[in-house]
């Protein structure tokens, strides 16, 4: 019979573990500000009920998906507190413009691309985690993006329903180069040689970035292209325009519209 390994040899983590929970911990809080804001956006707009709803119900789940990574941050034996600043955690807009404006950006930036992504994602790194502290937060997490990403997108179906929506329209189709080039840089676009990892970190939920670099691509063939075609908008073409728009624009204004 071959002996069980020792507790804390299986929970063993390295400081890219804790270094990638501490992150997740970080993002997630950072969802739950910006749909709690973007509902309040939606209350000022007086959308659905429904909508309404959905989206305080988000902002309640991404509280829980940060809650649980702590739990593995602290699993993995990480110590450190988290580094936002409360200013960061609020949407902005510009005041002169409709509202209407804003919630477009958000809704496409935040949901029909990160909230969209999100499930394949997850899925992926899902699959390799055996970790249970880690694989908690990954079942719930994935359970709940589906649900996050069809709101998105019902959300941007309202949007271009709207008297305003042939304009709402012209703005997503001219931001969507944009964040999509924020999105592939920061999913791997730049670093697709990186394809192993170890396997005890991929045990604790982490993925080599050609993996993510790989689901982001899958993405668009799979969501982001008829998706978006169904809402008249051309997302191939912002794909193809998107490293070359992220490249040539001065940092502070690539994606910080909303
Ligand atoms: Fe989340
Ligand atoms: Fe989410």
């Amino acid at each position: 019979m071959i002996a069980a390994m020792p507790r804390a040899a299986k929970l063993a983590a390295s400081q890219a573990v804790r270094d990638e929970w501490l992150r997740r911990v970080e993002q997630e809080y950072r969802s739950a500000a910006t749909t709690h804001h973007l509902t309040l956006w939606l209350i000022q707009l007086a959308v659905s009920p429904d909508l309404i709803r959905a989206g305080l119900r988000i902002a309640g789940d991404e509280i829980k998906h940060s809650e649980l990574s702590h739990h593995t941050y602290l699993a993995a034996g990480g110590q450190a507190g988290l580094a936002m600043t409360r200013e960061s955690l609020a949407l902005r807009r510009p005041e002169e413009e409709p509202l209407e404006h804003a919630v477009t950006r958000t809704t496409v930036r935040v949901f029909c691309l990160g909230e969209t992504v999100a499930v394949p994602l997850f899925k992926s790194l899902r699959d390799g985690c055996t970790v249970p502290a880690a694989r908690k937060v990954l079942d719930r997490v994935l359970r709940d993006e589906v649900r996050h990403r069809e709101f998105g997108w019902t959300l941007l179906d309202w949007l271009l329903r709207l008297p305003l929506g042939p304009a709402l329209r012209v703005i997503a189709a001219h931001e969507l180069p944009a964040y999509f080039g924020r999105l592939r840089l920061s999913y791997g676009a730049m670093a697709k040689n990186l394809t192993a990892i170890d396997p005890a970190d991929r045990a604790w939920g982490l993925m080599p970035p050609a993996e993510y670099a790989a689901t982001v691509e899958r993405t668009l063939e799979r969501d982001w292209i008829p998706r978006f075609r169904t809402h008249g908008i051309d997302a191939k073409r912002a794909w193809d325009m998107s490293l070359d728009v992220v490249a040539g624009a001065p940092p502070a204004q690539v994606g910080q519209r909303t």
